[in-house]
């Protein structure tokens, strides 16, 4: 088996990480009892590109259960494990390509290693494999039955490929999920991101003024959070729709413009490019901390901030200090990658377990509907939607009420007023 990861003897702490997560993972878990017994993924080769972390590696663990052989890579260079990519490796002997901190050339060979495993379903979070396979590797798409895509970002590409006519092959997008989006998006990004920023400063939330710049899904949830915790929020759009119901969540709205002025804290979410530019650096605070949470590591403008910058030193661990011409500190967190990946653990696995059901369930059904599908990007069907909702509560202890066959015949019928 080839592999590619830092260093195995780390493997044995990852083992116990993972069986951490596993816990939490209740819905997953579910899932993979039946893949164990129905072997749905029976002879698909299958290459995901991936966070390598704790929860991954319980998907790992399950798509292989049912039936699949399994490569994994990495989807960002500073989001891996290494204690779980080793014990993916010894424990699991999952083919495993990924290393925290590796270089972009490093990064893009293990995509390559990945798809030289020839798949025949793609796993991607970001669309990397699905871009790679269309720009470099043409002659495997004929192999491919189909992929599903994690994130917004992802969707977002995707979505423009199908548009353009130039998608091979059908993509179930995973984010459209409501048991992925509205909780993954939110309630993951939201704690993890804070997370990642309070190990990586260990500053005080309380008393600062928090500017985060997007506000959706993953935005609605640092805002969230970070007001909970006593900071002043203040919420940068472009979109008129969010940029009110932001205002009416009771968040301040201005242009970053305006808020790089007085933000003490930046967080980017936003999936667009140069939110923070360098005009905005030029008038920060002294020491002020920027970073992201969003897909990719373009949302801050970096090569504007080195330009502007005399001097640059790492300080703590993901935390580099610029000293612009004037004198002036900024505090970059993370190289400007997700910063809940890079200085946490990500999302907590209790909420990784609805996103991972989703990625499960998405491959069996690409694999049961391949002949059916079309080369287009799909949504998660509602009634797999419902159905990980529904296990999620089963799980939580919770139980709900069911319509009686009175409302059911009131809420679809017309002819009953007042
Ligand atoms: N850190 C993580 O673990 C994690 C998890 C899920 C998603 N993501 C990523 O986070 C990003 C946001 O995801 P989402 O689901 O919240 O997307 P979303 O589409 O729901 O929200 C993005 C928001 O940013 C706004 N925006 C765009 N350009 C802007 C600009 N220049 N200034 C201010 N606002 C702007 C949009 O109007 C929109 O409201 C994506 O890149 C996604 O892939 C990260």
């Amino acid at each position: 088996m080839n592999y590619d990861v830092a260093n195995l003897s780390l493997a044995e702490k990852g083992k116990l990480r993972i069986e951490w997560a596993e816990r939490n993972m209740p819905v997953l878990r579910l899932i993979k009892k039946r893949f164990a017994k129905e072997k749905p993924l029976q002879g698909v080769r299958l290459s995901a590109c991936l966070h390598i972390t704790t929860e991954t590696a319980n998907l790992a663990a399950t798509l292989k259960a049912g039936g699949a052989e399994v490569t994994l890579c990495a989807s960002n260079p500073l989001s891996t494990q290494d204690d779980v990519a080793a014990s993916l490796v010894k424990h699991q002997q999952i083919a495993t390509f990924a290393i925290k901190g590796e270089d972009r050339e490093t990064y893009y060979s293990h995509i390559k290693a990945a798809l030289d495993a020839r798949p025949m379903i793609t796993m991607d979070d970001g669309a990397d494999l699905v871009s790679e396979l269309h720009s470099k590797r043409k002659n495997q798409i004929p192999e491919i039955i189909g992929g599903t895509e994690e994130t917004t970002t992802g969707i977002i590409r995707l979505k423009a490929m199908a548009e353009k006519k130039v998608l091979k092959f059908p993509v179930i997008a995973v984010n459209d999920a409501m048991t992925k989006h509205l909780f993954d998006n939110r309630y993951g990004t939201g704690q993890s991101t804070i997370d990642g920023i309070l190990r990586a400063t260990n500053m005080l939330m309380a008393g600062s003024v928090v500017v985060v710049s997007g506000y959706g899904w993953c935005g609605r949830g640092v805002a969230i959070r970070a007001k909970g915790m006593g900071a002043h929020v203040i919420v940068t759009e472009v979109d008129p729709l969010r940029a009110l119901e932001a205002v009416m969540d009771g968040y301040q709205i201005m242009p970053m413009a305006d808020a790089a002025k007085i933000g003490d804290l930046f967080v980017t979410l936003t999936g667009d490019i140069h939110v923070i530019h360098g005009e905005h650096f030029k008038v920060m605070k002294e020491g002020a901390i920027v970073c992201n949470s969003g897909h990719f590591n373009v949302e801050i403008d970096i090569p504007a901030l080195e330009k502007l910058s005399k001097r640059k030193r790492t300080v703590r661990d993901f935390v580099e200090e610029y000293t612009l011409n004037d004198g002036k500190r900024i505090h970059l967190l993370g190289e400007g990658r997700l910063i809940n990946l890079a200085s946490a653990e990500g999302h907590p696995a209790m909420v990784m377990d609805m996103s991972f059901a989703n990625q499960s369930l998405g491959a069996e059904f690409i694999k049961k509907n391949a002949k059916k599908l079309e080369k287009k990007v799909y949504s998660i069907p509602m009634d797999i939607d419902k159905e990980i909702a529904r296990l999620k509560l089963i799980s939580m202890g919770i139980k709900v009420d069911q319509l009686t066959k009175e409302q059911a015949k009131y809420l679809a019928s017309w002819e009953m007023g007042t």
